[in-house]
């Protein structure tokens, strides 16, 4: 195993020798794994190209490291357990001895269906443990997976499919969600109606008894797995060989699809995994994201996996039955390790401090919080009624690219202060910049957070654009990769993530473009230009704020549903506006660029300096804009 580290000076000579000896570091980390064969190399990059490989020559296959390597220590350990979305289910396990038959049997058949090594295979799936077992079934035949969250649209689900060309969609019938029933086979269909025409074959894992559409390239998951042997050779891999796409949003209009490798992807979520959450024998970790983004990936499946973990999948909402759901489930299976989002802790907090106090929380050893900065008020909340003041809090950030935590407190090691996502682990060497390049390192100091040295499961390219990734994260600054963030460093040298500095939102703790969700509203006919940015929102965070040119004299909330229903259409219901302002003009640059500050302040009530305006083209147009903020 990797190593855990146990102490402050352990965590501080750890961190000395990542950086002065990088590649002695990596590699008695990644000797701890099982290679097929070994690596000899550990490091090669290169920022330019980019071009970057870990563990080079090395043959491996991930699930091996997951699954067989554990069977004989823990072989009847519980790897996954499920909590259904009604309470009143069965609950269903796996022991990694289960685990490895479920995802060998997946795999033959999924082979049955002439999916090889290299051939993608999208994911549209609700959080069921047939998720993770074919996405394991998927690595350990060597085809690439692409799990699509399942709340986005049939044309992004379509986009994604066409953009990997995909041989094969893993699907359900339906998703059962709270009190709500998503028909999820349904919007495959539409997809399929739209695009996908790479697809060869769809299989459906019956999920309800409610009846579905079916096609020729259909097959059930049931039928798939029918007869199938309980055991399947893995695949060799490359060390740099895809391991998975998942495609996230950017400053641009399309959304562009995250490479991660074998090799490096495997040492760094699994060593992560064991510092981050110091997991112990025996605990029961449970991470509430949905495998539908990275946080499911690196810490449901593949890190708590690899560190033979009992690793815990909800189907669910936090709030249904109630707002009490959360907790009821760390009563009931006596969680340890709690990892969710700050929009998930807002939402809950506003519910009420009776629905902790309900339940018995004291198995809970650590709190972990992802995916946005998380604001003082709902750590404070999360520490007081949540961790009742002795559960350390982590506040990880990292993001899709990272592919696993890059900043944060190790529990009970490192200290923590509230909205600080504190220190680099091991391995990763932050700067901040300014806007010219420079870096900034003194303490006390705002700038915007880049990764100087390659860590092992940094993203390698976009599917199919390699020239997009270097432009998106190795241009702004050569020689850095720029995480499109914000930061600022403390007294301490503690670091402080303050939001991006691009165009792109985070709406509760998901990335949304707003070029993306613009060209959405653009495809509304009666909508002449417009322009979204985000604003504070109590509990998502931020919020997706509409700025709409119409000619239109439809009447206001028509026309709003109007626009609503077309984004929900073309990306789904995550990317709603939650307000839509009718204007007659956007503030532009002589050069015709649209003055989003401007913006972003008025949809932020943040009016009293808008700045120097007479350079605008249309300086009029600015206030009619703010009298008319919603
Ligand atoms: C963006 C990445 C990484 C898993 C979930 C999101 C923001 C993430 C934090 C944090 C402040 C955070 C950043 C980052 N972010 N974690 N602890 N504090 N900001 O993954 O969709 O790739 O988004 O989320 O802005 O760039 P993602």
């Amino acid at each position: 195993m990797t190593t855990q580290i146990k102490s402050l000076e352990e965590y501080k000579e750890a961190y000395q020798r990542s950086v002065s000896d990088p590649e002695g570091f990596w590699k008695e980390q990644a000797e701890t794994f099982t290679w097929r064969q070994p690596f000899d190399k550990v490091l090669e990059w290169d920022f330019d190209g980019p071009d970057v490989k870990w563990f080079l020559n090395g043959k491996l296959n991930i699930t091996e490291n997951c699954l067989d390597r554990h069977i004989e220590e823990r072989g009847d350990q519980i790897a996954i357990l499920w909590e259904p979305n009604d309470p009143t289910h069965a609950v269903q396990q796996y022991t990694y001895k289960e685990l490895l038959a479920a995802v060998c049997r997946c795999a033959n058949g999924l082979k049955s269906k002439g999916i090889t090594k290299g051939d993608r295979v999208v994911f549209y799936m609700p959080m069921v443990p047939e998720l993770a077992i074919a996405v394991l079934a998927c690595a350990r035949i060597g085809a690439v997976h692409s799990v699509v969250f399942a709340g986005f649209s049939a044309q992004a689900l379509a986009d994604r499919v066409d953009d990997a060309q995909a041989k094969m969609i893993i699907c359900s019938d339906y998703n059962n969600r709270g009190s709500k029933l998503i028909p999820v086979k349904k919007i495959v269909d539409d997809a399929r109606a739209i695009g996908c025409d790479s697809v060869a074959s769809v299989i459906v894992h019956q999920n309800t008894s409610d009846e579905i559409a079916w096609t020729d390239k259909d097959t059930w998951w049931h039928d798939l797995i029918d007869g199938q042997a309980d055991s399947c050779e893995p695949e060799m891999m490359d060390s740099e060989d895809m391991l998975f796409i998942l495609y996230t949003s950017g400053s641009t209009g399309k959304p562009k699809g995250v490479v991660h490798t074998c090799g490096g992807y495997m040492v760094y979520t699994c060593y992560t995994f064991r510092n981050v959450f110091q997991y112990q024998d025996g605990d029961i970790y449970w991470c509430t994201a949905d495998i539908g983004w990275i946080t499911g990936h690196s810490y449901i499946v593949y890190g708590p996996l690899l560190a033979g973990a009992t690793s815990m999948m909800f189907e669910g909402v936090p709030t249904y039955p109630d707002a009490g759901r959360f907790w009821e489930i760390c009563e009931k299976h006596k969680v340890n390790q709690f990892y969710t989002a700050p929009t998930a802790i807002r939402a809950l907090m506003a519910r009420g401090d009776e629905w902790p106090a309900k339940y018995d929380l004291t198995s809970l050893k650590l709190l972990g919080s992802v995916g946005e900065p998380i604001n003082e008020e709902a750590w404070h909340w999360y520490n007081i009624h949540i961790g009742k003041e002795k559960s350390p809090i982590i506040d990880t950030w990292w993001q899709t690219e990272t592919g696993g935590i890059m900043i944060t407190p190790l529990p009970g090691i490192t200290d923590a202060k509230p909205t600080y996502a504190s220190y680099p682990m091991p391995g990763i060497q932050t700067c901040l910049l300014d806007s010219d390049g420079n870096e900034l390192p003194e303490k006390d100091v705002e700038g915007l957070l880049c990764i100087k040295f390659p860590w092992p499961s940094m993203v390698r390219t976009t599917y199919g654009d390699h020239e997009r990734c270097k432009l998106t994260y190795f241009s702004t600054f050569p020689g850095m990769y720029f995480t499109g963030d914000g930061a600022r460093r403390d007294a301490e040298g503690r670091i402080r993530v303050i939001g991006r500095v691009d165009d792109v939102i985070n709406v509760s703790g998901h990335r949304m473009g707003t070029a993306e969700v613009e060209n959405a509203i653009n495809e509304h006919p009666n909508v002449v230009e417009s322009a979204v940015v985000g604003y504070p929102h109590d509990i998502k965070g931020q919020g997706i704020y509409a700025y709409v040119i119409t000619q239109d004299l439809e009447t206001d909330d028509a026309f709003r549903k109007g626009i609503t229903d077309v984004v929900v259409k073309e990306i789904g219901p995550i990317a709603k506006p939650d307000k839509i302002q009718f204007v007659s003009g956007l503030p532009k640059t002589r050069s015709g660029k649209i003055m989003r500050r401007i913006l972003r302040k008025i949809a932020s009530k943040d009016t009293d300096n808008l700045g120097d305006t007479s350079t605008l083209l249309n300086p009029e147009v600015v206030e009619s804009v703010k009298s008319g903020a919603l």
